[in-house]
């Protein structure tokens, strides 16, 4: 047995081989949840995993759980994990990099022939990023005991596809339910897909906890009607109405001091060029550390939908579909990641998340941290989205000593 140490260049390997399931030609990856490009990134961690010792389990809601066994058969193993579902048009390194890392510290782990007490384990989470089945966090949620399987079953995607009918598509409905599935502790690496250790130049940060989040779906409803003949006093114009809710959205958010509204999706009905939109849909993601101002923040927007409607005779229906409060990660987590960094020499500063994870669900059942490296200009959620080869050394590094730490006990 010998010192396990990264290795820097098969774990850059392996994440530019798995970009190409589902490449664009950006240079970006859109691998939405259950899909065709999803299904073949699984197979090749699957394959990977296998080959590296572990043995598989698939659960329920589709999650991958790859176990390195360890001394102690009877050990809750200690896990770490991300996501391999992407944002459509998403980068290489959001979620799989946590995934690939994973796997790296178990290949290295076999290479100095190490063997722990407790088995360890590395997860791909279902669904983490809601883009395709909205919400996000969904498998994680699942196993939080946050989420509802049949409820998450019948989430459809745009085209009405059920979640259920897509997971058994793809061929990864597994037989465990999520909740019958125990873990030690798990560790999350992943980008920190904002500027802050760029800016700071620090290479690990040691993450916290995490801001909440809001999701809704709002819909305005008026009156299609003529474009050319009915005059400006007489009309009922769903878009027009959402246009003025739509910009409350940054004004709210605004008003509070590291508060975000955003709004991805706007669609208008009938979607003609010459008819009045009678129906305008459109998504709010509102954020924030403190859930107090979270909760104030909730509360202007459903007062300015309600002036909204009396103003302009619309009706408007604001369906909030999702709510995850702040979280704070176990401290003695916490603690082996900042001691990783300091042994392991890397650069560091403490952080809260201003993304969500699917650690922020395990949080809820099992000791949990996450541990962040730079993205080029913070950027994220964007096929230009890049790491920096030292970084992502440096921060499986962590990882596997921050693991490592929680299986000596
Ligand atoms: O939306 C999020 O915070 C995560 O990146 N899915
Ligand atoms: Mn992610
Ligand atoms: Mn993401």
């Amino acid at each position: 047995m010998s010192e396990p140490r990264i290795n820097a260049d098969r774990l850059w390997a392996t994440i530019m081989e798995t970009a190409a399931f589902g490449a664009t030609p950006l240079g970006g990856v859109r691998r939405l949840a259950l899909s065709e490009e999803d299904r073949q990134v699984r197979d090749w961690f699957v394959d990977a995993c296998k080959a590296a010792g572990c043995e598989i389990t698939i659960d329920t809601m589709g999650s991958i759980y790859a176990k390195r066994p360890g001394t102690n058969a009877d050990a809750p193993p200690v896990a770490c994990g991300s996501h391999l579902d992407t944002q459509p048009s998403g980068g290489k390194f959001d979620g799989i990099l946590g995934v690939l890392a994973g796997l790296e510290v178990i290949r290295a782990l076999n290479d100095a022939q190490v063997e722990t007490a407790a088995p360890t384990m590395v997860i791909n989470w279902t669904n983490e990023e809601g883009a395709r089945f909205a919400p996000g966090l969904l498998a994680s949620g699942v196993f939080a005991g946050v989420a509802d399987q049949a409820e998450a079953f019948a989430v459809t995607d745009r085209d009405g596809v059920r979640f259920g009918d897509a997971l058994a598509a793809i061929g990864y409905g597994g037989s465990v339910h999520p909740q019958a599935m125990e873990l030690a502790a798990y560790y999350e690496m992943h980008i920190e897909q904002g500027p802050i250790l760029e800016a700071e130049g620090k290479t690990i940060g040691i993450v916290e906890g995490a801001q909440g989040s809001r999701w809704y779906r709002i819909h305005v409803t008026g009156r299609d009607s003529h474009a050319g003949t009915t005059p400006m006093s007489m009309r009922r114009d769903a878009m027009q109405g959402a246009a003025r809710l739509i910009s409350s959205v940054a004004s709210i958010a605004l008003e509070h001091e590291n508060a975000v509204g955003t709004v991805g999706i706007v669609e208008a009905g009938p979607g003609s060029i010459n008819v009045v939109p009678g129906s305008a849909r459109f998504t709010v993601d509102m954020r924030h550390p403190d859930d107090n101002v979270l909760a104030a923040m909730d509360r202007s927007l459903r007062s300015a939908a309600a002036e909204l409607a009396e103003d302009r005779r619309l009706g408007v229906e604001v369906d909030q579909i999702w709510h995850s409060p702040p979280v704070a990660f176990d401290p003695a987590c916490v603690g082996r990641v900042r001691d990783g960094a300091v042994a392991g020499g890397h650069s560091h500063r403490e952080i809260v998340s201003g993304a969500g994870h699917d650690a922020c669900y395990a949080a809820r059942r099992v000791p949990t941290g996450m541990i962040f490296i730079p993205c080029e200009g913070g950027l994220s959620h964007n096929e230009k989205e890049n790491a920096r080869y030292e970084d992502v050394a440096a921060g499986a590094d962590v990882l596997m000593r921050a693991m490592l730490a929680t299986t000596a006990g």
